[in-house]
């Protein structure tokens, strides 16, 4: 068998332990929730009046992808005005009713912060480039000569991570070709320069802004790529924009995970710990794992998210070594472990996980791509989803996975909006699969997105299907089994539990015990062939029927062994 030794690992129990620790949090994606004027885009006043199917649902926090004034050249990651809501969203008193809204549920709320880039619209980057090179207002972003006869070349060799070089060169105030300014995203996200005392004062300063509207704290976009390494020195040019892996020597690439990114972390810190009500800051860090640890020292962001599931394929040891990996990870500093399948970046879940040949998840899915078998890929979501729903610590689920929603894998190219899609030219699919406008209502035009019909993005064929209305009243539905998962993992207490690995299973199986001091739960998740269930104990939830004593191929089911008191 392979390396799967018992291994005991705990969550904080004995110190007195923040909501955060164990919470599930809910992420929407503003213009795909639900869009209350008719527009087809999603909006606040939207999400403001669905936030009884969230209660209902039974998270405990939701964080908001970005809702600032924006261009919307990268869906609002590209941020005009940090301390305003973009009118397509709303208003800030939308924003302010949609906090109080949040928090008379009893549901905590976190903004996503963007602090890496602006937008190019930014007050900032508009008198940068108005600017002289050298200039204060150039010193905020990252201006440099190009090089080459002229300077005609990039500074550098980086690549953006949406395709194409990391720089564009500017038009001079006088007319002539100028400098270049780095983007490791769009041209329209200018990186800024993290070494200026403005960038660091302002940024903190919109920290407390949000914070004194009462913010839970913070989603803190690429917290792994602030810093960049001196000099901007050249990277390999077939390492992937995106990947911060070592080279052969063990150099680490100079646009990520920089050591300075720590110091910014524990200003952050010193300044949310300021503020009542346990506030939190977690981290988008694409870093390796073994550099992890590092964001969550007691004194850093609170909580990184774990990319190991999002990353693992279907296949049982692939998820031991992502869960193991993760709860060591956390432990090396006392962090809590953290969950997560699905983003609005990544193919969908059920989708990916039916699929074995995606090998990036960025790209997406083409109408020419190998097209995934539904119902394989609505088996498999739902044994991952009730496997990672039962792990100790903290879990992110993404708007619609509690739909079972699958990745929109055959949108025509005429409706696409991902730059990605449009800076590759084409080539992959990009992230608009996973972005498509929620279902609610399979009556209404447009699954009920809002009046009238009318979504930003086209569904695919029988998207009404997977309404959340039709849902609620099928007792079989991926909504019911969401609600049961959450509302047992909460009444037994699971995230704050201690996982052990279960003995006696195959290779095929990942088979834990989550135990708190009242209740034990056996996990079984078979990637493989059908498992017969261990004596003892009682079925209390499973992603399809068990009959006959055997938990059918990719499948997974909870058995509480020992009730609670
Ligand atoms: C990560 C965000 O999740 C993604 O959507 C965005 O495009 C990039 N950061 C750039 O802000």
């Amino acid at each position: 068998m392979s390396a799967r030794r018992p291994e005991l690992t705990t969550t904080s129990t004995t110190a007195r332990r923040p909501w955060w620790a164990t919470a599930v949090t809910y992420q929407v994606y503003p213009r795909s929730f639900a869009d209350s004027t008719g527009d087809g885009i999603g909006d606040l006043r939207g999400i403001t009046s669905r936030l009884d199917h969230l209660v209902d649902l039974g998270v405990d926090a939701v964080w908001l992808s970005p809702i600032y004034v924006s261009p919307m050249a990268d869906a609002g990651y590209d941020v005009a005005d940090y301390r305003d809501v973009d009118p397509l969203f709303g208003t800030l008193a939308d924003a302010d009713a949609l906090i109080a809204a949040a928090h008379e549920r009893g549901l905590r709320l976190l903004m996503d912060l963007v602090p890496n880039h602006t937008s190019s619209a930014h007050r900032w980057f508009v008198s940068a480039l108005a600017g002289a090179p050298g200039s204060e207002e150039r010193a905020r972003y990252l201006f440099r000569d190009g090089r080459g006869a002229g300077g005609s070349e990039p500074p550098n060799n980086w690549r953006s991570v949406f395709g194409g070089p990391a720089w564009t060169r500017v038009t001079e105030p006088d007319g002539r070709p100028g400098q270049w300014y780095l983007h490791l995203f769009a041209p329209e996200q200018p990186d800024l320069d993290w070494s200026d005392p403005q960038v660091r004062a302002e940024m903190g300063s919109v920290v407390r802004f949000w914070l004194d509207r009462g913010v839970d704290g913070f989603r803190v976009d690429v917290a792994h790529g602030l810093v960049k390494a001196d000099g901007l020195p050249d990277w390999h040019a077939d390492a992937p924009a995106a990947s911060a892996a070592p080279d052969a020597d063990g150099a680490r690439p100079p646009m990520w995970d920089q050591d300075g990114v720590h110091e910014i972390y524990r200003e952050w810190r010193s300044v949310v710990d300021g503020y009542d009500g346990d506030r939190v800051l977690i981290g988008e860090t694409w870093a390796e794992q073994d550099r992890l640890s590092r964001y969550v020292r007691p004194d850093e962001l609170h909580q990184t998210f774990a990319f190991a599931l999002l990353q693992a394929p279907w296949d049982a040891a692939a998820l031991r070594r992502g869960i193991s990996d993760s709860i060591a990870t956390a432990h090396e500093v006392g962090a809590a472990p953290t969950w997560v399948l699905s983003n609005h970046d990544v193919v969908r879940h059920p989708t990916r996980l039916a699929l074995s040949g995606v090998a990036d998840l960025l790209s997406g899915v083409l109408p020419t791509d190998p097209q995934p078998d539904p119902a394989l890929a609505d088996r498999r979501g739902r044994a991952a989803s009730l496997m990672m729903i039962a792990l100790p610590g903290a879990a992110y689920l993404y708007q619609g996975e509690e739909l079972g929603l699958p990745e929109h894998t055959t949108m025509p190219a005429s409706a696409r909006q991902d730059p990605s899609f449009f800076r590759e030219e084409g080539r992959i699919a990009g992230r608009d699969g996973a972005r498509v406008p929620l279902p609610w209502s399979a009556d209404e035009p447009g699954a009920g997105f809002g009046p009238g019909g009318a979504t930003w993005l086209p569904p695919p064929d029988g998207w009404e299907r997977h309404a959340a209305d039709v849902q609620a009243r099928d007792p079989g539905s991926t909504l019911r089994l969401y609600r049961a998962a959450l509302a047992l993992r909460r009444r037994l207490d699971l995230g704050g539990g201690a996982l052990t690995w279960a003995e006696g299973f195959g290779d095929d199986v990942v088979a834990f015990s989550v135990s708190t001091p009242d209740s034990s739960v056996l996990v079984l998740a078979t990637t493989g062939e059908p498992v017969r269930l261990p004596d003892g104990g009682e079925v209390a939830l499973s992603s399809t029927e068990i009959m006959g004593g055997l938990l059918p191929a990719d499948s997974c089911v909870w058995i509480v062994r020992e009730p609670t008191s």
